[in-house]
């Protein structure tokens, strides 16, 4: 068997169609799907980067850079929700790139997509910890900070009982606000414990029940999209059309210092914020119908975020200067502008009350992102298991609850150690370059399936192939262009690690492999 042998599309929709107690339940129908991906969708990423993408690189024309970031992923999401329809399994990418493009290239994927899975909800989990303690701290409740931050990383306290990670540009924002950093009382991280705490409390809703976990998502989601569109509408009312001039500020000299560079690369950051569209394929196998309803979950939930994100980006530029929101919290930078307008106005106590439903909604928001990135991942564990790739264990199903509970656990084990030692630019940096990867070769996989199986018809086709594919994959590759040589050099060492651990085991007990030496086919 060569590396480049691939499971047929036979096989592949024979284990979709599995039943009995040890497979997953089929209990998720379209409407769960599209809040699960609008739960795994809405985070980070608009809560936190877009304003910080404004202030740094784009301008009022961070609208523009969530187009552009809106239009890649919706590039790739054509060609996920073909593979999804088809090959209804829940690897996601893992399974598409096993069944076009060979086992170790689907090893590779696999492998690939801990970075976007496990790394990406640890990521979130720095995220929610942030909002959390800075939530606790508005209510008097002051967390030490050096146990609220990864060891030695500098911590400054900005105003009574709120720290900051002193970053770049938090040092730059106080050198030009007159404020000397050095001159505030500074604290060294230890480790990050509320980061841990999440990580520990998601995992335990993961093993309890996929229906359990849609539920609460459900409730989340409904939280966080009212929030947003709370924003949106009250925003509105009183956005100042003069802050959105120059709406493309000129370029500083160098390349990303806003102008056209700067929209580009300010894509290349929020794009972060559209990553979780995908994870809805891990649920493939806990679908009624998941032909139909794959790609309905995926471009359904990637068309409301994007309306969603272009709406609050546009009102958030309009409401202040842009140069105001580079911090931790834009969203309620943006509405306290609001609030001075408002006194007076049948408005106001509804803005006077939304900096704190904006944090509130972050909070629960950001819990269901993790709760979709860590219900993804023990789900491609599941699938490379039963191909053989990894050890038996991690294929178990928990007779009673029905779900993967020694890989979520093992998976929450490694988020929560990640997100409590790790900074979270570095975590983010190395999920946008690892999903980007994924990206490019699903891209790729569509050509790949529509040459080698031109018999099989998937009930969603990507349309215009190969230029959409083509297309995802080309911006997909310059968006990694874009991020920073360092988060190469990780992804490389990860990928070298990977390739190891199949040759030492996955290579030697592939189920493909054994049924095609004793001369059954793949
Ligand atoms: N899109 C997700 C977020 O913004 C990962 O947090």
């Amino acid at each position: 068997m060569s590396l480049m042998s691939t499971k047929s599309m036979e096989q592949l929709r024979a284990e979709a169609a599995e039943t009995g107690e040890h497979s997953l339940k089929r209990v998720l129908g379209p409407v769960n799907l599209i809040t699960l991906g609008i739960g795994a969708i809405i985070g980070t990423g608009i809560f936190v980067l877009t304003g910080q993408a404004a202030a740094q690189y784009s301008g009022p024309a961070i609208v523009l850079s969530m187009v552009l970031a809106g239009v890649a992923s919706a590039l790739a999401g054509l060609c996920y929700a073909e593979f999804a329809s088809s090959v209804p399994i829940a690897g996601s990418a893992y399974t598409y790139g096993y069944a076009t493009l060979g086992e170790f290239i689907a090893w590779i994927i696999g492998w690939d997509l801990i970075l976007e899975y496990a790394l990406g909800a640890a990521t979130v989990a720095v995220g929610w910890s942030g909002y959390v303690v800075s939530f606790l701290a508005d209510f008097g409740l002051l967390l030490p900070p050096a146990y609220t931050a990864p060891l030695g990383v500098d911590l400054v306290e900005t105003s009574p009982g709120h720290w900051q990670i002193l970053a770049a540009n938090l040092a730059t924002q106080l050198t030009n606000q007159g404020i000397n950093p050095a001159s505030l009382p500074h604290v060294t991280g230890i480790i990050n414990l509320p980061a841990m705490l999440i990580a520990v409390l998601v995992t335990v809703l993961l093993v309890i029940g996929i229906k359990e976990s849609a539920n609460v998502n459900s409730v989340i989601v409904i939280v966080k999209v009212a929030v947003v569109l709370a924003v949106i509408v009250a925003g509105a009312a009183f956005v100042k059309t003069a802050n959105w001039h120059p709406f493309i500020p000129a370029n500083r000299g160098s390349f990303g210092d806003f102008g056209w560079s700067g929209i580009a690369r300010g894509a290349g950051v929020i794009f972060f914020a559209y990553i979780g569209f995908d994870a809805v394929s891990t649920a493939a196998q806990e679908a009624k119908n998941p032909t139909r309803d794959m790609p309905i979950g995926i471009l359904g939930s990637l068309v409301i975020c994007t309306i969603l994100y272009v709406a609050v980006s546009l009102v958030m530029v309009g409401l202040v200067p842009y140069t105001m929101l580079g911090v931790s919290a834009p969203m309620a930078v943006a509405i306290d502008a609001a609030k001075t307008q408002a006194q007076g106005t049948g408005w106001a106590w509804f803005i006077n009350m939304l900096p704190f439903l904006v944090k509130l909604g972050a909070i629960a928001g950001l819990s269901s992102v993790m709760v979709v990135m860590m219900l993804g991942q023990p789900r491609i564990f599941y699938s490379m298991a039963k191909d053989g790739l990894l050890p038996p264990w991690a294929k178990k199903i928990h007779p009673r609850f029905r779900t993967p509970h020694i890989t979520t656990i093992v998976t929450g084990v490694a988020v929560a150690i990640a997100a409590g030692l790790t900074p979270i630019n570095i975590l983010g940096e190395l999920v946008s370059v690892g999903t980007l990867l994924a990206f490019v070769i699903v891209s790729l996989g569509i050509i790949f399936l529509r040459r080698r199986r031109p018999d099989v018809v998937a009930p969603f086709r990507t349309p215009w192939v190969p230029l959409v594919p083509i297309l995802s994959a080309l911006v997909s590759l310059s968006l990694m262009a874009s991020l920073p040589l360092p988060t190469w050099e990780r992804l490389i060492v990860w990928m070298i690690i990977g390739i190891a651990i199949y040759f030492g085991y996955g290579y030697r007990h592939s189920e493909l492999r054994k049924r095609i030496e004793a001369g059954g086919r793949g």
